[in-house]
């Protein structure tokens, strides 16, 4: 079994480094030290481990701006190529970008790994500049905010990030994403920077905020889903906070947590819904919303 990790201590850390030199560096005779740059303490490091804890792949990702991530120096031990593992760090990678906010990630390429990145996603866009005076590479982009590999239904997510980007334009200053949709929860994360108080955690406010749009974007998902529409409004909320949050701003809503008949809708009439989301920083709950939800039938049948 592998597992991914992030190195931490000073050992796991010199392991890492030396494994990236080993594979990206030493084979065109750079010496010790030259695998690294001035961006590693800005970066967020991975590797892969087997049973045995050895490191069998790395890889790194770090912000170009907020929303350009730069992944590098993924590489994978000779022994275990072509058994998905880089496949496999590269979409942890892409996971962190998209976690920090970036929609786009960027690699720069050697001819010998275009192809892995091109199977993976990736489009060259442009030769990129020489770097160590001696490898040519080409720049290749991935969009992220392609919602095909995160959900069910990557068009109904789609349509429904684009309508809070349009008619709620504070969800995109708070950095609200919808991050997974399975059918039967959905999740979505906010940016903890942009919602920060004085103290230091999320403002209570946005978490309310980030509560009522789940809710909201789980009645809209389950309106497509019913074939049916109408105009969601918020009729009831009340939101008990336990913990404030300090790290990762997530809200999830299941749909066993979703009560009421939507059936009146195709009727012609309101219909009331009630439901939960669990508010988490990172894996913690710390806030449990509780909304009352008019859906009204569109006035013009549309
Ligand atoms: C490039 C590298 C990271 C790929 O890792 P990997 O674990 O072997 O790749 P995966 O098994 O995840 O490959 C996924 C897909 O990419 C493509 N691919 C990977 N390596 C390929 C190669 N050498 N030639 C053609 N296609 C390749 C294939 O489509 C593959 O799917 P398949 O095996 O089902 O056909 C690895 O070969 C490596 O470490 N190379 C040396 C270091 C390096 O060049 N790193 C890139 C820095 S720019």
């Amino acid at each position: 079994m592998f597992k991914i990790v992030t190195p931490q201590t000073d050992d796991a850390l010199a392991a890492y480094y030396h494994f990236r030199w080993q594979y990206l560096r030493q084979p065109w005779n750079f010496p010790p030290g030259s695998e690294r740059d001035e961006y590693e303490q800005v970066s967020e490091h991975r590797m892969v481990v087997n049973n045995d804890g050895d490191i069998i792949a790395c890889g790194r990702v770090h912000l170009n701006t907020a929303e350009e991530a730069q992944i590098r120096h993924i590489a994978v031990h000779s022994d275990y190529q072509r058994r998905g593992l880089g496949q496999f760090m590269l979409n942890a990678l892409e996971a962190v970008a998209r976690e920090l906010g970036a929609i786009r990630a960027v690699t720069n390429s050697r001819e010998i790994s275009i192809d892995f990145f091109q199977a993976c996603g990736f489009k060259v866009e442009r030769e990129a500049p020489n770097e160590l005076g001696l490898l040519k590479r080409q720049q290749m982009v991935k969009k992220l905010d392609d919602f095909s590999l995160l959900v069910l239904h990557p068009e109904w997510c789609q349509e429904l990030q684009n309508t809070w980007t349009e008619t709620i334009p504070i969800t995109e200053h708070m950095g609200i994403k919808l991050h997974q949709y399975t059918g039967k929860s959905l999740e979505t994360r906010a940016s903890l920077n942009k919602n920060i108080n004085i103290h230091g955690t999320m403002f209570a406010g946005s978490i309310f905020s980030l509560a009522t749009l789940t809710g909201w974007g789980m009645i809209f998902l389950q309106l497509k889903n019913k074939g049916l529409d109408g105009d969601i409004v918020l009729g009831d909320g009340n939101i008990h906070y336990h913990k404030p949050i300090t790290m990762k701003p997530r809200a999830v809503c299941n749909i066993e947590r979703l009560k009421g008949k939507f059936t009146l809708l195709e009727k012609g009439k309101k219909c009331r819904l009630e439901l939960e989301v669990e508010v988490l920083d990172d894996t913690q709950p710390v806030a449990e919303f509780h909304g009352i939800y008019w859906v009204l039938p569109k006035e013009d049948g549309k």
